[in-house]
């Protein structure tokens, strides 16, 4: 094994058996179950690779975002794009710029390729340190900055003149902005204009989240025509898979029933950001951080026996356990009936 990788914690995943699951910040609803496939076996070629499958899939997503499919290649999540990402971009030794706190894949997988990656971290109120970042940008020149926005897990959004400036200095230094909105359909306004505008920026989409497809692995990345041609060097020709591509697009082609999900989401997420005020009303020197997502991120100083009493009422949250998110636990939207459950159980802690 390459010694490089000595560091990273092996990936595992684990049984949800019986749980209810407010650990992934995934949809609790299951849209394809809502469509007709009597039909489906039509578009089912098992036993050739997928092509038109795949090129049917990039032109339903297109249409859903109204964006140029040229401009929009499909991967098996957005997990894959990070990963295909460093393979073009970094060389061994290469720095490589992310926030703290983010999500973990883009540490990971820069690491992988043998990058010296610094962490910048975050003010207290998870706003970016934009003066300092942009200088330490122009300093140090990385070959990446990951963002995702917004940001898992702190919830918070960056505004645009914050990404128009980080624009500007990646294009300085001839760096890579890979902005990745997993969680854009909950804030409202993407930036993906920026990358048709812009040689250097990428924007990372998934069908994992709002749109309720996680069991699907689709990711979506949209980037200009260099872009597009230089990473479709690397991509592995059919990675995507029949099935994946074929519901994805059938999905996609049904905005009643995206938007439906949605307006059903959203109220979910105002059920619980309401249980959560009441849990941090009732309890002492608990922060509720705002979240322009579907879910959110509890600072307490028993995060860890909340996550342990949550667990044993058979309810999954999140619980970090180390560096500034030491004392957090996020926690995501589920249906009405979990959300409930949830309420009933933060209430019995706060009565212990
Ligand atoms: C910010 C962010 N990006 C990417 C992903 C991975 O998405 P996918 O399921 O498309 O691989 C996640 C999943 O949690 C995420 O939070």
């Amino acid at each position: 094994m390459r010694a490089a990788l000595d560091a990273l914690e092996p990936y595992k995943v684990k049984s949800n058996k019986g749980f209810i699951r407010l650990d992934n910040n995934e949809s609790f609803l299951n849209v394809v179950s809502q469509l007709s496939l009597n039909d489906l076996q039509r578009d089912f070629e098992i036993n050739r690779y997928p092509s038109d499958a795949v090129e049917g899939l990039i032109q339903a997503y297109s249409q859903y975002i109204g964006f140029p499919a040229s401009n929009i290649l499909a991967g098996n999540g957005s997990d894959e794009w990070i990963s295909l990402i460093c393979q073009l971009a970094i060389n061994p030794g290469d720095p490589i710029f992310v926030v703290d706190p983010d999500f973990s894949m883009y540490e990971k997988n820069a690491l992988i390729m043998g990058a010296n990656v610094y962490r910048v971290a975050l003010n207290g109120d998870f706003s970016l340190p934009i003066d300092q970042l942009i200088a330490d940008i122009l300093k140090i020149k990385p070959k990446c900055l990951f963002l995702s926005n917004p940001n898992n897990p702190t919830g918070s959004f960056y505004s645009r003149g914050e990404i128009q400036s980080l624009t500007q200095a990646m294009k300085e230094i001839h760096g890579y902005l890979i902005l990745d909105e997993a969680y854009i359909e909950f804030a409202g306004n993407s930036y993906c204009e920026f990358v048709l505008r812009n040689e250097h920026v990428i924007v990372l989409r998934t069908a994992s989240k709002a749109l309720g497809m996680a069991g699907l692995r689709l990711g979506f990345l949209l980037a200009n025509d260099r872009i597009i041609e230089n990473i479709s060097r690397i991509k592995p020709p059919y990675n995507v898979n029949q099935l994946s591509a074929v519901l994805g697009a059938r999905v996609l082609s049904r905005q009643d029933l995206i938007r439906e999900s949605l307006i059903q989401q959203k109220e979910q997420i105002a059920d619980l950001k309401s249980i959560l005020e009441a849990f941090v009303n009732v309890n002492e020197k608990i922060i509720l951080y705002p979240s322009q997502t579907n879910f959110f991120l509890v600072e307490m100083d028993q995060a860890k026996e909340l996550y342990d009493f949550l667990y044993s009422k058979h309810i999954k949250i999140r619980y970090f356990g180390s560096g500034r998110l030491k004392n957090a636990i996020r926690i995501s939207i589920g249906t009405k009936v979990e959300m409930a459950k949830l309420r009933q159980s933060l209430n019995e802690w706060s009565q212990m």
